[in-house]
């Protein structure tokens, strides 16, 4: 075994968008293409469907069967590559976001239709930050969408991205014709035919050969020829150097279901896409090439098995090798800890695994020793950066409805809140307790879950919060700050990590406290620097 070239042959990824302009429609034809899938149909189960929205056990059954779709892993040439299941249910946007913070690179799917879409805003906004290379794929190129040219643009304003079109349509919807490579300069036509494997590839290097007008007809040929004279005029050429860095976005245009410039996209991904990319620690930048084993939990799954209280946690190998039956350091605990099964994912089946390499994720059986954002290690301390928590949208009290079992409640908060369900926050005036999620629908999961699986019953009462906001003063000391905690008082309350949060009744009573507390920082995010 070759350590270095196992890590180049890593492309650990996610896929995003905002629902229904067909992630999971491309993830399957990846995976048809990967021969991981004989056939179409494998990946759907594994979506949370819009109307489970009132059905919340639906929702945990399916959620259920997506532990074996989470890392959806196949070999294609002779790269690795693991896509990373994004929910892309709101509700579960949290999720999303702590999944990428383990890829190496993203693939952002747009409706040709409906253009950019809210989802996708939020979720383009943190790979932005992060620096996280993206390839974006214009989906449903068989329907009618807008204008080519127009859709480059909203990307650019709207995703804040520089794109650079490396594949382009010739004609759409009903005149969809097929898609001209910039980047391998040859021609795919659409036969039509949808769900055919098999397209039919002209190279085609010189584009004033005549037989430019044979295939597509003249008047294509025309508007192709000046389209494709614009964009070399307007967009960069393509940079690898840019794109790895986050600063250049390539564009493909496609139709995942017709299964309709996918290759091209593949071809391209692992040509350019990044293997296991450093990354950064509080302590240090870890490489992913260094012998020794680091990795860090970035999801906790629950509830497999509802007689059993196991949970899965989703560990990312970020340096050396992770090894069956070898003690790590859990860093957080400051303990040692064994893995006798631990799990790696292929296509839908979850095998036990020997030794994992640096991009792989590994599935640890845990009883609950595990929460986000926890490290392992062969003994060096080291925290990894980059889970942060945003701001809730929904806040209400949770209060006990069973006197006798204030422990389970209180237990069974705990390890829903490790998973990442919600957020917790702790009223310094009174120590009563707040739950904050993304979506309503959070709360009756937690019910549900609280009890059946601890045996605890709760209710929920209505808490008004516009917004969390985490508090870093610059003096902790000062005037201001005790002031602004006397005043505040019946506002704050701790994080799950003991950090003070503000909670904010409405804009405007932030925008006042701002204004009056300028040296008390109010972060929206848990993390800063
Ligand atoms: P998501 O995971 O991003 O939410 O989207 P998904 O792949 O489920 O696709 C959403 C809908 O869009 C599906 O139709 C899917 O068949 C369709 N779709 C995906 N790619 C294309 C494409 O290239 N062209 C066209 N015309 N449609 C596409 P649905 O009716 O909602 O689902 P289904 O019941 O047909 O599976």
């Amino acid at each position: 075994m070759n350590f270095k070239k196992e890590i180049a042959k890593r492309r650990t990824f996610g896929i995003i968008s905002h629902p229904d302009a067909g992630k999971t429609t491309l993830t399957e034809k990846l995976l048809l293409f990967g021969g991981a899938i004989q056939e179409a149909g494998a990946v759907k189960n594994n979506k949370i469907r819009k109307s489970a929205t009132s059905d919340f056990m639906e929702i945990e059954r399916q959620r259920g069967i997506s532990v074996a779709t989470s890392v959806l892993a196949f070999l294609y040439r002779d790269k690795k590559i693991n896509i990373l299941d994004t929910p892309g249910h709101k509700d579960f946007a949290e999720d999303t976001f702590r999944t990428l913070t383990a890829v190496d690179s993203v693939i952002v799917v747009i409706d040709v239709a409906k253009g950019v879409e809210e989802q996708t805003e939020k979720l383009v906004e943190v790979c932005r930050m992060r620096k996280i290379p993206m390839i974006v794929f214009i989906n449903k190129l068989d329907r009618e969408g807008k204008d080519a040219f127009d859709l480059l643009d909203e990307v650019e304003q709207k995703l804040g991205l520089s794109v650079t079109p490396l594949s382009f349509p010739i004609g759409m919807g009903y005149d969809f014709q097929g898609i001209y490579n910039i980047y391998e300069k040859n021609i795919n036509l659409f036969s039509g035919d949808s769900k055919k494997n098999i397209e039919e590839t002209i190279a085609f290097d010189d584009l004033s050969n005549p037989e430019l007008e044979k295939i597509i007809g003249n008047k294509a040929a025309a508007t192709l020829r000046e389209n494709l004279e614009l964009i070399s005029g307007v967009y960069p050429d393509f940079s690898k150097e840019a794109y790895l860095e986050g600063n250049q976005q390539p564009v493909f245009f496609g139709s995942a279901l017709n299964n309709f410039g996918v290759r091209e996209l593949l071809d391209c991904f692992i040509e350019i896409a990044p293997p296991p990319r450093d990354k950064k620690a509080e302590e240090r930048v870890v490489k992913a090439d260094e012998k020794q084993m680091t990795g860090f939990v970035f999801k906790i799954h629950a509830n497999m098995d509802p007689k059993h209280r196991d949970r899965l946690a989703f560990v990312k190998v970020v340096s050396g090798t992770f090894e069956r039956n070898k003690p790590y350091l859990h860093v957080r605990q400051g303990k040692n800890l064994k893995f006798s099964s631990p799990n790696a994912f292929f296509a839908e089946k979850k095998e036990v695994v020997d030794i994992s390499f640096p991009g792989d994720i590994v599935g640890l059986h845990d009883t609950g020793n595990f929460k986000i954002g926890d490290t392992l290690t062969e003994g060096e301390v080291i925290h990894y950066k980059g889970i942060p928590s945003f701001s809730p949208e929904h806040f209400r009290y949770i209060n006990n409805a069973d006197p006798m079992k204030a422990k389970q409640l209180n237990k069974g908060i705990d390890q829903l809140m490790d998973e990442g369900v919600a957020q917790l926050f702790t009223l310094e005036l009174n120590g009563r307790k707040v739950i904050g999620t993304v979506g309503a629908l959070q709360y009756e999961v937690i019910q549900y879950r609280l009890e059946h699986e601890y045996g605890a019953k709760c209710t929920y009462e209505n808490f008004p919060v516009h917004k969390a906001c985490w508090v870093e003063p610059e003096d902790p000391k000062s005037e201001e700050f005790a002031e602004f905690k006397r005043v505040k008082q019946k506002f704050l309350a701790k994080d799950k990590r003991g950090q003070l949060v503000f909670l904010a009744d409405s804009a405007f009573s932030l925008q006042m406290t701002q204004q009056k507390y300028p040296r008390v920082k109010l972060h929206f995010t848990s993390e800063f620097d």
